[in-house]
């Protein structure tokens, strides 16, 4: 852990979006019939997810604890970026039923279905890829989760989003990072595996049912030209792009293996 930053002054107050909420507009067709297939998906999400991150039910329960701690008390607003289906928003809001959790990705698809997995949440639709995600970010936030995420952007891009996402955050605010951060590994970009991974499979299973013909179109549209960077750093690399974003501090709040859970609290 980095020493906290002495007297250097970054109590800067965060600024404030208005954001989009875009609460009740249905996406799935056929909305109502949809809860068993849409439950399905969800599942074969986590374990898919599961598969990439193992111990991530883990993770999650170490990360709200940690937020619980830092924070004194349950977070009164939290964002999650890239935040993908909403499984995620789901497990932060039954811990946290008050709070007012946002679910923000550039996927559709994927935000079709958080809209049905976490009603209470307020979807967000935006690219991280540039600064202009904060205009539809809201905030400010007392937690701000980026789970399996920072992965796909090159490391100058991951390296400003630090900064970008701490001037969303409330003074003593926490900001927590899930990534592969095997030890001591050198910034580089993991090959993706041949063939026909989980990732593919999971889309594969989607593909074609009428319910998401719009959001499907919608996404070729939006995702043309995105490509995830596969992007790897080890922990210190992270703490490092912290610290030079301005956070108090930050460290380790949970490890499995290659996979590491990294907190950082805003001044
Ligand atoms: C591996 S998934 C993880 C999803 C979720 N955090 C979870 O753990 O279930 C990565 C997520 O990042 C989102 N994403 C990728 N590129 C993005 C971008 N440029 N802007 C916003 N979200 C993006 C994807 O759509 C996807 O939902």
């Amino acid at each position: 852990m980095r020493p906290t930053p002495g007297n250097r002054d970054r109590r800067v107050r965060p600024d404030r979006f208005a954001g989009t909420h875009g609460r009740g507009r249905p996406e799935l067709t056929g909305d109502q019939g949809m809860a068993g297939q849409v439950n399905r998906w969800l599942r074969d999400w986590e374990s898919m997810m599961d598969g990439y991150l193992p111990g991530r039910g883990d993770l999650m329960m170490a990360g709200m604890q940690t937020a619980e701690t830092v924070l004194g008390r349950p977070p009164v607003a939290v964002l999650d970026l890239g935040g993908g289906p909403g499984t995620t928003a789901r497990k932060l809001l039954r811990r946290w039923p008050s709070s007012q959790v946002s679910v923000l990705d550039i996927d559709p698809v994927l935000l079709a279905l958080a809209r049905a997995a976490a009603r209470a949440a307020a979807i967000r639709r935006a690219d991280l890829g540039t600064a202009r995600w904060r205009m539809t970010a809201g905030g400010p936030y007392d937690l701000v989760l980026a789970v399996m995420a920072l992965h796909y952007f090159p490391e100058g891009r991951i390296r400003q989003l630090y900064p970008e996402i701490r001037r969303l955050l409330r003074p003593g605010g926490l900001l927590l990072v899930a990534e592969p951060m095997p030890e001591q590994a050198s910034p580089n970009r993991r090959q993706p595996p041949d063939g026909l991974g989980p990732w593919q499979r999971w889309w594969r299973a989607l593909a074609g049912h009428p319910a998401l013909a719009q959001p499907m179109r919608e996404r070729e549209r939006v995702l043309a030209g995105q490509k995830s960077t596969q992007f790897v750093a080890d922990l210190d690399w992270h703490q490092a792009a912290a610290w030079d974003a301005g956070y108090a501090e930050s460290w380790l709040a949970w490890r499995r293996d290659d996979h590491a859970l990294l907190a950082a609290r805003n001044t």
